[in-house]
């Protein structure tokens, strides 16, 4: 097939990944209400035709959390990338270092912080949740330091886990069951790769929390990890032991907002999780421009949660935010096609990108505003 948008990859990625990694991405939780609305408002959103300017010299280059990026986007912390396809947390970073824009390493990787600043020499972002083992945290902190990562992404959404009905029923684990096994045996190239590859397991993890030695116990601590008692004082504690900026991630509502902007945080992700978490939540791209209002005097935002084009970055960029976090996107490209995947994703965004200024009579992401686009019923 000839890959031309995300879309594509979305149908490869779902004929070559085993059933119970795909569904784990193609999720939102409970009734996915929010999950389906982080898309179908950015279809609401419509933007402005314009003619009769030069368009010749488009430049896509900007600043994201003040760092310099090719593009307005930033890969986004997903669990378990390296199980999409194998070694799949380096592949990604590969594509994002060589395109120039940042990746974001989860704290539920498969390879470890240590072992994707070995093989990249750009910086990275590292996501961290904040679990009861603080000690582990505090740990976390500084091995993220100590890897070089520039950025500290704080997961504030994650307090209590939103319940994906498809990961219970398929028993979702990094160890397949008996099920599990008989739909491996019908994506033979990623069972060759999962059986020839490096051994599979949290790298963050797995001999650093306290009592996980393997991956059987990785398992008990993951689902007893999820720390409810996550609060304003413990990013105050963070901070400080990040001793560098950090960005918190999962704010969608004003009054979170105008509490970080308080706080002198430099950056937030306005983001419901991509519909993981509450059922219900309206969509990042519908806060966006009220969020935006409120704080971005103060504040740089960026969001993610639905975005699927180039189109949809220009839109986030018209409602206030400086960048965007592609989730879904990457993994369908990764798991599809591996890093080359990443790397033909990203000149399709860039594509899109460019194509949609260009017909919106703009050069320079700085002149887009919200009077660029429109809302629709
Ligand atoms: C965890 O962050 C998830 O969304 O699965």
């Amino acid at each position: 097939m000839t890959i031309t948008c995300v879309e594509d990859f979305r149908q490869v990625y779902r004929s070559r990944v085993p059933r119970m990694f795909y569904d784990y991405a193609e999720s939102g939780s409970y009734t996915e209400s929010t999950f389906r609305q982080n898309e179908s408002d950015f279809q609401r959103l419509n933007i402005r035709q314009r003619v009769g300017v030069d368009i010749r010299n488009i430049t896509t280059l900007t600043e994201m959390a003040g760092e310099s990026v090719n593009l307005p986007l930033a890969f986004a912390p997903v669990g378990m990338l390296g199980i999409q396809n194998i070694g799949g947390e380096i592949k990604v970073a590969k594509a994002a270092q060589k395109f120039g824009v940042p990746f974001i390493l989860s704290t539920m990787s498969i390879a470890s912080v240590e072992e994707v600043a070995e093989a990249t020499s750009a910086p990275f972002w590292f996501q961290l949740y904040v679990v009861k083992d603080r000690d582990f945290v505090r740990e976390m902190i500084h091995r993220a330091k100590a890897a070089g990562c520039s950025r500290l992404v704080i997961t504030m959404d994650l307090s209590m886990l939103g319940q994906r009905h498809r990961d219970l029923k398929n028993k979702l684990s990094i160890r397949p069951n008996l099920k599990n096994l008989v739909n491996i045996a019908t994506k033979p190239r990623w069972a060759y790769e999962f059986a020839t590859g490096p051994a599979v397991s949290f790298g963050n993890v797995v001999g650093h929390a306290k009592g996980v030695d393997d991956l059987a116990s990785l398992l008990t601590w993951a689902a007893e990890m999820v720390d409810p008692a996550l609060d304003w004082d413990d990013v105050e504690w963070i901070r400080r032991e990040w001793d560098g900026p950090v960005i918190l991630k999962g704010i969608l509502d004003v009054e979170d907002a105008r509490i970080a902007a308080d706080m002198g945080i430099e950056t937030i992700v306005v983001s419901n999780h991509g519909g993981r978490q509450l059922d219900g939540a309206g969509s990042s791209i519908s806060w966006l421009p009220r969020i935006a209002d409120a704080v971005s005097d103060r504040v740089e935002l960026l969001l993610d949660s639905g975005v699927r084009s180039g189109m949809d970055i220009f839109r986030a960029r018209a409602m206030g935010a400086s960048g965007v976090l592609l989730g879904r996107a990457m993994v369908y490209a990764l798991g599809a096609m591996g890093q080359e995947g990443v790397e033909i994703l990203l000149s399709i965004l860039d594509k899109e990108l460019r194509t949609t200024m260009g017909l919106a009579g703009k050069t320079q992401l700085d002149d887009i505003s919200p009077k660029d686009v429109y809302w629709t019923d």
